[in-house]
């Protein structure tokens, strides 16, 4: 049996969770139309949609929320927390946002003209969208290693750099108003980036004078990731590393939703004092004062605490290796997964696990419609519900290469004992073997379908 590492934390204050029977799943599902985006928080036993907003803040961040202040100019709050962003970070400006894409919105606003490419690992979903709403390109030029989920490597997050070099003098530069690495790459099973590969991509970057800015959403299960993993950093603290892997950049967006641990929150920072001029109107334009950006004096607060817990050893050991967990008893029940375990979620592998199902009847949409049933566990697929689309010229659809259900772990949330729940619920679909359908939809909107899609079972 895998080892779960002990809470760094005990618990004092507790909210319910309720096991619906078996029949109020099958009505729920229904009602739902099949998709568990459809599904009533109330009727998830073990919710692992997402890590983003939904962590539990500790009493330090609390007492930040009590202490915060609400003052529209020149909060208390707002230097707490730009405090610990110029510590953590050494950036010399920043605004805060309401939430990571606010930040990457307000980057595409003020810095990308209709026809220019924004190169990086790979884009996570919001960000190219923001990219494609001013009519720019996101262009992913992550290593081929990210696309085979049996190779365990340490850094699958790495984006390629004979790719960029080659990407760059064929686009030209001057037609890339800024060039982006994801921390951890959530796209890509929340696999890792190598110091030695940010230090890379921004020599290549730096070389042409493009700017170069880091989604650090999951900066600090970045950095805890090189101090295991990379030659030269075990003796590093979490802190010294973040600060370098952001030395080697002009700036950030942050969702702090997900490494600072609160349930709004985000930023954009930068080191170009013109960059923050426009990004401050901007700010005023969309968000608010630029000492508060969208967000109450209390949020700025726990904001600036969470920054720093994120970071803590013991906090990270735990965090990683409850991932790790998870993984670990999914593949010794017979589950296949994505190896190696990420830093926030853990990836099964449902072209493996239900290869009876082609893909045009979407095998993860059916697992994670299964192991709802089973456990009334919420995951979500990344496969072709979300991905596959018609080819323009042909007509023919295109399929992703991976059909993924995404586990995401919330952060200091749950237990060893929900997770051997969820473990043993996914061993229950892989039992059910072929009695598991595909289904189709009934209903889908062109873009962004997984959201509102509904679907029936092939019989
Ligand atoms: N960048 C990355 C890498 C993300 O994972 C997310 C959000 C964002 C940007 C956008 O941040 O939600 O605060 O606007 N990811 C969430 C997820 C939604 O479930 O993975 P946001």
């Amino acid at each position: 049996m895998p080892k779960h590492p002990p809470e760094p934390f005990r618990i004092k204050m507790v909210e319910p969770i309720r096991l619906p029977s078996p029949a109020e799943r099958e009505a729920a599902l229904k009602r739902a139309g099949y998709n568990v985006f459809g599904l009533r928080s109330d009727e998830v036993f073990v919710d692992l949609l997402t890590d983003s907003g939904t962590g539990a803040m500790s009493q330090h961040q609390w007492a930040a929320i009590m202490e915060g202040d609400e003052s529209y100019a020149g909060a208390r709050s707002f230097f707490q927390l730009a405090e610990a962003i110029h510590e953590i970070t050494g950036f010399r400006f920043f605004v805060p946002t309401h939430q990571g894409r606010a930040a990457e919105g307000i980057l595409a606003a003020i810095m990308l003209k209709p026809g220019q490419y924004v190169p990086s690992n790979m884009h996570f979903d919001t960000t190219e969208a923001n990219i494609l709403a001013r009519g720019g390109r996101p262009v992913s030029l992550v290593v081929d290693e990210a696309f085979d989920t049996s190779l365990d490597a340490p850094f699958k997050g790495n984006l390629d750099v004979e790719k960029l070099r080659a990407f760059i003098e064929k686009i030209g530069p001057e037609n890339i108003p800024f060039g982006m690495i994801t921390v951890t790459n959530n796209s890509g099973g929340g696999q890792p980036v190598s110091m030695a590969n940010i230090r890379a991509v921004s020599e290549v970057y730096h070389e042409y004078g493009i700017p170069f800015f880091i989604d650090a959403c999951r900066f600090a299960e970045n950095a805890w990731f090189i101090k295991q993993r990379e030659p030269g950093y075990a003796d590093k603290t979490p802190l010294e590393i973040a600060q370098e892997m952001f030395s080697y950049a002009d700036g950030a967006t942050m969702s702090a939703k997900k490494d600072a641990i609160v349930n709004i929150g985000g930023f954009l920072a930068m080191n170009d004092e013109d960059v923050y001029r426009r990004a401050a109107n901007a700010l005023i334009l969309r968000e608010g004062f630029p000492t508060y950006g969208g967000l109450a004096g209390r949020d700025l607060g726990a904001m600036a605490v969470g920054l720093h817990e994120a970071l803590q050893e013991d906090y990270l050991a735990y965090r990683i290796g409850q991932v790790r967990y998870l993984n670990e008893r999914l593949k010794g029940l017979g589950v296949p997964v994505l190896e190696p375990a990420g830093g926030h979620a853990v990836y099964i592998d449902a072209k493996r696990a239900l290869p009876h199902i082609p893909q045009a009847q979407f095998p993860g949409q059916a697992f994670a419609v299964e192991l709802y049933r089973a456990g009334a566990v919420r995951g979500v697929e990344i496969g072709s519900v979300m991905f596959a689309h018609p080819d323009p010229d042909t007509g023919e659809m295109v399929y992703p290469q991976l059909e993924l259900v995404r586990l995401a772990i919330p952060r200091r949330m749950y237990t060893q004992s929900h997770l051997d729940w969820v473990a043993e619920s996914a061993a229950e679909v892989m039992a059910l073997g072929e009695n598991v359908p595909g289904y189709r939809f009934t209903y889908a909107p062109e873009l962004l379908r997984h959201f509102t899609a509904r679907f029936e079972p092939v019989k």
